[in-house]
Order: C-alpha cells, then structure tokens, then sequence
C-alpha cells in the first residue's frame, strides 16, 4: 500500500480538540482532495502506521500537561512522515497568555521528541464545562481552519 494518507489522532475530553479535528479534516479533504483518517486515540485499537505520510497529532491540555494519550502516541516510530502537532488549551485562547501557552505545551512538549519531524504546531484554545455549563469557551475554529490550510499546502508540495 502506498503511504499516501493523512492521519488526524486525537484525544478531546472536553470536546474543543475533536471540534478543531473535523475542521482540520474537512478542510484536507475538501480543499487539497486528500485522503484523511480521524481517529480517537481514547477508543482506538493499535493503529498501522505505514500506509500514512502525514499524521496530524493532537490533545487538550489539563493542570499544565498534555493529554498522556497523546503524548503517548508521539513515542511512535513516525520517521519519515511530516507531522504536524496542536493542543487546546483555555491558556491559549486567552489573550495575553497565548505565547506562553504556545511555548510551555507546545514547544516544550515537541522538544521531548526530537525524532519526530514536526512541520508546522500550534495551541488553540479550549473550554471548560462542568455539569453541563459553559464556564469558558474560548475555542475559534475559524483559526483552526486558517492552520489547516498552511498543512495542506506542506503535505501536498
Ligand atoms: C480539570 C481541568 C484542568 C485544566 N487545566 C488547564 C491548564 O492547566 N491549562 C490550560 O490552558 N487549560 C486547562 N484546562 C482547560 C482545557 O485545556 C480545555 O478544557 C480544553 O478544551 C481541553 O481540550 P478538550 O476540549 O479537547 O478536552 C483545564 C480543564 C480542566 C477541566
């Protein structure tokens, strides 16, 4: 099988992460024709690797760290494919708090797996409900969009 796919692997707690995935893949496919997998970490089976060249990577962040899943996932051997990486965090869709929310979960995270040839990463931001209300929601998937544009630019070219 040729390794010609796109792979979007996730893990959402509070729903802002899988929100940005849809996005993500209805972007990919309907503007750079490509074939796109979705899959949530928390619910899938060991998963084949080989047949995808681009594997998009994300989680939402919790009392200052990554979901485990998703860092989890980035221990895989993912040589040779273009990967890109994105987390939700209300951090980051505060303004004044993006840079160093950008910086603590994305790039210090990313520098924990310097095999992993990341293209293009991102923070979002997130939300926060608890029985039911919306405390925070700072999610902007216009944003998400815009990324998932320059992804289908570097996977295609
Ligand atoms: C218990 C809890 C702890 C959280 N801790 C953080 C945090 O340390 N930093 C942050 O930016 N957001 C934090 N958040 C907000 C999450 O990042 C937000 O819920 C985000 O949408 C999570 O992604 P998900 O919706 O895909 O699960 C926290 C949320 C909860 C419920």
């Amino acid at each position: 099988m040729s390794a010609s796919k796109t792979l979007i692997a996730y893990v959402s707690k509070q729903g802002a992460t899988e929100e940005s995935a849809r996005k993500i893949s209805e972007t990919l496919r309907s503007k750079f024709r490509l074939e796109v997998d979705l899959v949530d970490l928390k619910e899938q089976k060991p998963l084949d690797l080989v047949q995808y060249q681009n594997i998009i990577v994300g989680g939402g962040v919790r009392g200052g760290r990554v979901y485990g899943k998703t860092l989890k996932f980035l221990e895989n051997d993912l040589s040779g494919k273009k990967v890109a990486f994105y987390v939700s965090s209300t951090w980051a869709g505060t303004p004044g708090s993006y840079e160093n929310a950008k910086s603590r979960f994305v790039e210090k995270t990313l520098a924990k797996y310097p095999k992993v040839n990341v293209v293009s990463a991102e923070a979002f931001g997130g939300r926060i409900r608890y029985f039911g209300k919306t405390m925070v929601d700072n999610t902007d998937l216009a944003k998400v969009e815009v990324w998932a544009e320059e992804l289908g630019k570097k996977f295609t070219q």
